[in-house]
């Protein structure tokens, strides 16, 4: 389906979905997520290669972070939050560490940024089991507080390991500790956002594939400063228009 012949059902619940997250409108009634079943034209994989990249993701989750003694956090979580969502996904999401809800329950994104996070995916035309969702750290910081570097260097590799084996498309980074981790930057999220960065797998800036790399704002801080919304739909919409998604009508 192209965004020409896109029913005016699904164009409307495209425009209330996006007002929806921009906080224009509380919609009280429960819109279907898609007018039309199924997922938008992202690219497809096959079985086999779901197969084997759920089997890689569950013996990297297992064997190594399950059990992670690597930083000082693993003294104080509840449980390890992996990541979920589709390992086929074309589309990941990373933020930044799992807060007390996360903690709590072993997901991502699960609390109240999580509820946002799901609507700006809703926005987007996708759903949460579309695309896939993780954090730079695996275990909560104590009170929430920002990671440390050293305990980022000593968790990153298992987010590059999920890069790896998913394989996406794009990469939107959540906030500015995915951000700068992910684009080995100092810049401020404020200077980060905004247009598509070059992420390099290898960890060495030209060296090997690139990924596509959008870094918009942090739902938790869009809770606490929600006139910026705007700006990060504006940054979705880049990444939609990259993906060959089915755009808004303006
Ligand atoms: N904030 C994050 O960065 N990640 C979560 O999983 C939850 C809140
Ligand atoms: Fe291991 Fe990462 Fe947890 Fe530290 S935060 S203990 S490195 S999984």
């Amino acid at each position: 389906m192209s965004s020409t012949d896109e029913s005016p059902t699904e164009a409307l619940i495209q425009y209330l979905r996006a007002d929806e997250m921009l906080g224009v409108r509380d919609i009280p009634i429960r819109l279907p997520e898609r007018a039309v079943p199924g997922s938008p034209r992202l690219p497809q994989k096959s079985a086999e290669e779901v197969a084997d990249r759920d089997e890689r993701l569950g013996a990297l989750d297992a064997e190594h972070v399950k059990s992670c003694a690597k930083c000082s956090l693993s003294e104080t979580r509840t449980k390890t939050v992996f990541g979920q969502g589709s390992s086929a996904a074309a589309l990941m999401f990373v933020g930044e560490a799992p807060g007390f809800d996360e903690d709590r329950q072993g997901l991502a994104f699960v609390g109240k940024a999580g509820q946002l996070l799901s609507k700006m995916i809703v926005a987007m035309g996708l759903k949460r089991e579309d695309v896939y969702i993780c954090n730079v750290l695996k275990c909560r910081p104590p009170n929430n507080r920002d990671p440390a570097a050293d305990e980022i260097a000593a968790c990153c590799p298992y987010l590059y390991e999920q890069i790896g084996i998913i394989e996406p498309s794009i990469i939107v980074a959540l906030g500015a500790p995915a951000a700068r981790t992910l684009l080995q930057s100092k810049q401020g999220i404020g200077r980060l956002r905004g247009r598509l960065h070059d992420f390099f797998a290898s960890g060495i800036e030209g060296v090997g594939p690139a990924i596509p790399l959008m870094p918009t704002y942090h739902p938790a801080y869009l809770l606490r400063s929600p006139g910026e919304k705007g700006k990060a739909w504006s940054d979705l919409q880049a990444v939609m228009e990259r993906l060959g998604l089915p755009m808004p009508k303006k």
